[in-house]
């Protein structure tokens, strides 16, 4: 069992890397998850045999309290930088001089993406610290965020290898960064501006589950010290990294001369808007280590590399006005209205200014001639005022006092950057909560997407969760927009809404600081939404895994009068959150321990599962007394003839399902 674990490590460890970092799945989701089901279930049997470098290791581990510091053997240092043609043949002329000759030499060009340089340390191939790179000497140890990060090697393909500190950037793509940024939109959190803010913000984050739902990726370019391996050249060096599985990025190339350096940063100016990911510029390196070590570093960057950057994509507007967005926490975020202006092919008329000390911090004004640049291609943002145009008119801005929307008193905690609407009843954080609801972080109500609940909550026909249940289709199919057609798929999506799993309606009410995780955790131990309306914060503080402000925030949530009230109205209009009670008696497995041997063909070992728990039964750790039936799919091993041994009963993946749905009794 032990060397089929092994086997099991080794064969996900492949398949992870054909499917993160070349892009070339070889099986599907469905047997990919089997593959890993197996394994969770071996190592939950043998909680002892569980690796540093198992693929279960990825989810994320306990938080940390803060973060330690590390230093690193050789200083992780910075670049000087380039703007243009110009800049790269001084460059060059400044190592020739440096070197007193008049070879020239080649170089490599490497995309510069814009994201966190890391430090990993493997030892004998296994994954042992991660860092960030600090002040260049101290960075912080953010090993357990790492593992998170699907495209890093746990486990190199080489192991004979007793150090090796590589170095490389994590960043965070477009696609994953305007997801992430949609969530935190609805979720009434802040933007993160770039990507850069984006992947520095999501492997800080002392607990790794967070960071382990961040879509970051990684790319490797470099060791601490050329001499760690055979490698005569960065090619080379390139070129080995990646057979032991690390990701390097493919759009590197060589250049033979600095002319090509220079073409190849023009071919990369035209293509960095077509590309996955955001780079803000070109790393042009000296090839040849040998070269490198003879022109060394000054204080803070080496010789032998450069930084040519891009222009920014700026533009030069005018704040017209500034609205105040309330979110659905309350957080009223200002956004400055601008004269529409062309930004690199995209009108520009709005950009956040994030809060009241970002704006000190810039000395922006209403009616100020203002600097925009589209960072990372997602959010403009001001760089400046331009002084020189601003003019007497020009009248400072202030985060209002009261609510733009119901008036209530706004709150600046000590310490916090965010003012806050507190008034739980406004009617713009209602909004965002429903939205939020009908999303799919919420009860994910098909046919209530963010639009249709903006439009029903402007003509009033929901002003409160509860109302959501209350629709009929009369009122519905009339609407601009609406036919029969939508408003029964949307009565359907409330109906089938109506008995959510508990944990998923917690997550889906918007309680600050109770997201998915925590839901899970409430679920689990009160078992009950009653039981949550009288919870005190002593009770959720005994709860492992839930922090101090979560347990006062559910405590005031439910506490509020007002929210006892909506859960009584859900009550009545029919919405029962369900509970997976695996004490329940009346289901179909309840007292049954069952277990999945062999490969399933109609459902994945987490659906079957998920199937068992929800009826009531238990899964069992392995052919154990407690076990009463095995569930058998094709070629079962050794794990069939032991269960028949002890008299177990066994069924078809077919049986099971047929017991589920009735057709056939379970005894
Ligand atoms: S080499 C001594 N290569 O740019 C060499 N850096 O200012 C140091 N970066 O902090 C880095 N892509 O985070 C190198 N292909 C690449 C890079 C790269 C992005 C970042 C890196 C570093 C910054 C340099």
């Amino acid at each position: 069992m032990q060397n089929r674990l092994e086997e099991l490590r080794i064969l996900l460890m492949e398949h992870s890397h054909n499917y993160y970092v070349l892009d070339d799945p070889q099986i599907s989701d469905g047997e990919y998850d089997r593959l890993f089901q197996e394994l969770l279930e071996i190592e939950k049997a043998h909680p002892d045999w569980v690796t540093s470098d198992s693929p279960s290791q990825r989810v994320g581990g306990a938080a940390l309290d803060k973060f330690t510091q590390v230093r690193h053997r050789l200083p992780m240092l910075s670049l000087e930088n380039a703007f243009d043609d110009l800049d790269l043949i001084a460059f060059e002329e400044r190592l020739l001089r440096f070197l007193f000759t008049d070879t020239k030499p080649d170089y490599m060009a490497e995309p510069k993406l814009d994201g966190l340089a890391v430090e990993l340390v493997y030892e004998h191939g296994f994954l042992v610290q991660g860092s960030t790179r600090g002040d260049g000497t101290i960075g912080e140890d953010i090993t357990a965020q790492i593992r998170t990060v699907n495209s890093i090697p746990l486990r190199l393909y080489k192991t004979d290898i007793p150090r090796l500190e590589i170095r490389g950037e994590v960043f965070m793509d477009r696609d994953g960064l305007t997801k992430l940024n949609h969530q935190r939109a609805e979720d009434g959190e802040p933007l993160f501006a770039n990507p850069r803010n984006a992947a520095a913000g999501s492997l800080r984050q002392l607990d790794p589950k967070i960071t382990a739902k961040r879509p970051l990726r990684f790319y490797v370019y470099g060791i601490a010290e050329s001499t760690d391996t055979k490698c005569r050249t960065q090619q080379e060096l390139l070129e080995f990294l990646s057979t032991l599985g690390l990701p390097v990025n493919d759009l590197i190339t060589f250049c033979p001369d600095i002319n090509a350096v220079i073409n190849r940063f023009s071919e990369l100016s035209d293509l960095r808007h077509d590309l996955a990911y955001e780079i803000d510029g070109m790393v042009v390196k000296v090839n040849d280590f040998a070269l490198q070590a003879r022109l060394g570093a000054k204080a803070r960057a080496p010789r032998w590399a450069i930084a040519c950057k891009f222009p920014a994509i700026q533009a030069t507007t005018k704040i017209l006005k500034v609205d105040f967005q309330v979110g659905r926490t309350g957080a009223v975020t200002p956004v400055a209205i601008l004269e529409p202006v062309d930004v690199g092919g995209v009108i520009v008329s709005r950009a956040t200014l994030h809060n009241a000390d970002e704006i000190r911090r810039k000395d922006l004004r209403r009616g100020d001639t203002v600097l925009i640049q589209r960072a990372g291609d997602v959010i403009p943002e001001i760089v400046k005022a331009v002084l020189e145009k601003r003019d007497s008119s020009a009248e400072p801005i202030t985060i209002p006092e009261k609510c733009p929307v119901c008036s209530h008193p706004l709150q600046k905690p000590e310490g916090e950057a965010v003012t806050r609407c507190v008034n739980p009843h406004c009617p713009a954080q209602r909004l965002r909560t429903m939205v939020h609801f009908c999303a799919k972080a919420g009860l994910d109500i098909e046919g209530l997407g963010k639009k249709s609940v903006e439009q029903l909550f402007d003509l009033q026909l929901i002003k409160d969760l509860p109302d959501i249940f209350k629709l009929q289709k009369g009122d519905l199919e009339v609407l601009d927009g609406w036919g029969e057609k939508s408003a029964d798929n949307a009565l359907a999506g409330i109906e089938a809404a109506k008995t959510p799993p508990l944990s998923r309606f917690l997550a889906a009410l918007g309680i600050r600081y109770v997201g998915e995780v925590t839901a899970g955790l409430l679920e689990n131990t009160f078992n009950s939404l009653e039981r949550l309306l009288d919870v005190t914060r002593e009770e959720l503080l005994e709860v492992e895994g839930l922090g101090e402000q979560a347990a006062n925030s559910i405590v005031d949530y439910f506490s509020d009068p007002s929210v006892q009230e909506m859960m009584r109205t859900f009550r009545e209009m029919g919405v029962h959150p369900q509970v997976m009670l695996q004490t329940e008696e009346n289901l179909l497995l309840t007292g049954e321990v069952l277990l999945f041997t062999g490969s399933l063909k109609k459902l994945s070992r987490t659906e079957a599962k998920k199937l068992v728990k929800e009826n009531g039964g238990q899964i069992a750790s392995g052919i154990t007394r407690k076990l009463t039936c095995l569930v058998v799919g094709e070629k079962p091993g050794s794990k069939l003839k032991k269960a028949q041994e002890k008299g177990k009963k066994i069924l078809t993946e077919d049986e099971f399902l047929q017991i589920l749905d009735g057709t056939i009794a379970f005894h």
